[in-house]
């Protein structure tokens, strides 16, 4: 799984080897401007990460912002894939990512010769492909989707061709919903999505009678019809900012909290719970494993650094690029809307 990923050299610094006096968040600007980087973080990242980055997305904002930016070098603070998608679309900077072991639940069930497989088995079908999948997965799929654009491009597909959707099973049973279009679905799922849990949910709106419920596409039906909301993070967040109503339950990682709390600090904002009625499991043990020693170390090192055969990247480009022609009627965030 790590085949794209150039670890640090055995010279390199460790965390070990920091002084902990040092003031990381200087030093990573520091960096950062001496090495023309920016830093790009999902809305899943810590509070402190999308404090200190350039631009904070969802997985469509960071990929447009990864194939414009002009620096020389992009800090993806999000899972791998994420930093795989930014060397695809840039491939002459220099991606790094803080942890090459920060992978995705969903990327990890879809490995590429089953879905080589998968796709043999239906060779009249169009691959569409979320964007949580390895670049091997990428390469042998018809076009990429994510939670902001999946239902625009299905609905560009020609209604004669039945569509294989990998590897969320729960977002493409809900763009088959939406747009009418029966899919064949790889059994895959995020395990923070899978896990809320619908009898909490509905304990925890009838103690909150004024919360909206606002829900990522990644949750099951079960808990997506409890909710008032269904989008992406970033549609998720600009859902609560418009919504005139002061209490939230938000039904994806918790950390995207970190953004509405700051642009709306009267409102409350509840995470929603799973089965042991506490919300602590909405917190994404990968996206969990970036941290700002790591972010100052891939800096310093000039490694986890994302590389891979032209080939391969040109395999996975293509699907890539469908994508962002597809979705030019998605709105793009503006930079200064970040952090
Ligand atoms: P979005 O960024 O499209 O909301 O998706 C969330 C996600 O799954 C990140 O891995």
């Amino acid at each position: 799984m790590t085949d794209t990923i150039v670890l640090p050299s055995a010279g390199a610094m460790t965390e070990a080897g920091i002084d902990p006096t040092l003031d990381l968040v200087a030093e990573i600007d520091r960096l950062r401007r001496e090495r023309n980087a920016v830093i790009l973080a999902h809305y899943y990242q810590d509070g402190e990460i999308q404090d200190l980055a350039d631009f904070v997305g969802d997985s469509l904002d960071l990929s447009r912002k990864a194939a414009a930016t002009d620096a020389d070098v992009i800090v993806f603070c999000g899972v791998r894939f994420m930093g795989e998608v930014a060397k695809i679309v840039s491939p002459h900077k220099t991606v790094l990512i803080p942890d090459a072991e920060a992978g995705c639940s969903l990327e990890e069930s879809c490995r590429a010769d089953a879905f080589r497989h998968f796709r043999e088995k239906h060779p009249d079908h169009i691959a569409v492909t979320y964007i949580n999948c390895s670049a091997e997965v990428k390469a042998l799929s018809d076009v990429i989707v994510t939670s902001s654009n999946a239902e625009v491009i299905v609905r560009q597909l020609p209604a004669d061709k039945p569509i294989l959707f990998a590897p969320d099973r729960h977002l493409g049973a809900f763009i088959a919903r939406k747009t009418g279009r029966e899919m064949t679905l790889w059994p895959g799922s995020c395990i923070i999505h899978e896990q809320f849990s619908e009898k909490e949910l509905v304990k925890l709106k009838v103690r909150h009678p004024k919360a909206k419920v606002a829900a990522h596409p990644e949750c099951p039906e079960s808990i997506l019809t409890h909710a008032d909301h269904v989008g992406s993070t970033r549609n998720i967040l600009d859902y609560v900012l418009n919504s005139d109503a002061p209490e939230f339950i938000i039904a994806t990682e918790l950390h995207i909290i970190h953004q509405m709390a700051k642009a709306a600090p009267h409102k409350t904002f509840i995470p929603a719970p799973g089965a042991d009625g506490s919300c602590n499991c909405a917190s994404c043990p990968f996206m969990a494993k970036n941290t700002l020693e790591k972010i100052y170390l891939c800096l310093k090192n000039d490694a986890p650094r994302v590389e891979m055969p032209e080939e391969l990247r040109l395999g996975a480009l293509k699907p890539l690029e469908r994508m962002l022609e597809m979705s030019v009627s998605v709105p793009v965030k503006a930079a200064t809307d970040a952090a």
